[in-house]
């Protein structure tokens, strides 16, 4: 039987991506992309779209009925900074697709589940160096309760019935096909958008605030290789710590100074910096590494090298 594929806000940051990298691991035909508006033309052009409110039980059962959907990659979310805005909406938005996804595979509509969680699990009393996979979790914000909560809910579906659900904590996603939106760690995108187009940035965060980064290659390759690993090496059913670097703002001009001498930088903090606060410097992931093999490739460097090649190009 065909093995057919739904992504859920597949027009964001990681299901752009995503829905790229499934459709050229499978046949285009098979990876059903989906949002609540339009992505774009590359995306809408290379497979099957379908305009879908993920929150809409009814309307999400239809789509997985009609394509045979047996795979579901969750990505659709109000991310940290947005979320303080909107709490209640955020808080609907993020429970209830999961909600929705998970009792689908309870009801065994689908049979395997994505999603994914992040840093913003951990708070202001966890640990900052080298977080471990188990500690103390007390997110202070709108995003990382979500989060949480669906940690502990996926672990809960997977041991009273059986889902196969898989996540990963996701650290501040670094990209140049498609902007983040509304997330805390969306300055390292951002910074390198005006490097190339004004010389220089206003950062949100001050210059030593080092957070746990990862290249959208390896974060995809991460879910690809979470998604292909043998159920009896996933041990870990709420959510896996994943790293692959950590730097501050200040870091991350010198890197671009490297290559871009004149580039300026000026900070101005606002109130993203206290959400930036409660989370690590840097994650320990050897869970990941010692049950399916996670191994990262993308350092600052050559993340720096490759967003202002392609942004470059791209202008
Ligand atoms: N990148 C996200 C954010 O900043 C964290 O998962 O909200």
């Amino acid at each position: 039987m065909q093995q057919n594929i739904l992504i859920i806000g597949a027009c964001g940051q990681i299901g752009t991506e995503l829905t790229f990298a499934l459709r050229q691991k499978y046949s285009a035909d098979q990876v059903i992309a989906s949002d609540i508006r339009e992505g774009n033309e590359e995306l809408m052009q290379t497979g099957p779209f379908e305009i879908l409110d993920a929150t809409d039980y009814d309307a999400l059962e239809e789509v997985i009925a009609y394509y045979e959907i047996a795979e579901v990659y969750l990505m659709a979310a109000m991310l940290s900074a947005t979320a303080e805005k909107f709490p209640e909406r955020a808080w609907n938005l993020n429970m209830n697709t999961l909600f929705n996804v998970l009792n689908l595979a309870k009801e065994k509509k689908i049979n395997k589940l994505f999603w994914p969680s992040s840093i913003a699990v951990f708070g202001p009393n966890t640990p900052k160096q080298d977080t471990p996979q188990n500690t103390i979790m007390e997110p202070s914000t709108v995003y990382g309760i979500s989060k949480q909560s669906g940690e502990r809910w996926c672990e809960y579906y997977h041991n009273k019935y059986g889902v196969d659900v898989r996540s990963l904590r996701y650290p501040g996603l670094i990209s140049w096909k498609t902007m983040p939106g509304g997330g805390t760690t969306d300055y390292a995108v951002e910074i390198y958008h005006q490097a190339l187009a004004e010389g220089s940035y206003t950062c949100f965060l001050k210059s030593d605030t080092k957070l746990p980064m990862m290249f959208m290659d390896d974060a995809i390759r991460a879910i690809l290789e979470l998604m292909e690993a043998e159920p009896e090496n996933i041990k870990i059913r709420s959510s896996y710590n994943l790293a692959a670097m950590s730097f501050t703002p200040a870091q991350m001009t010198k890197s671009i100074q490297e290559q871009l001498p004149d580039f300026t930088i000026t900070y101005e903090p606002d109130s993203r910096q206290e959400i930036a606060d409660s989370w690590p410097n840097s994650v320990e992931d050897s869970a990941a590494r010692n049950d399916w093999n996670w191994q990262h490739e993308f350092d600052l460097k050559n993340t720096t090298r490759i967003m202002l090649e392609n942004l470059k190009s791209n202008q």
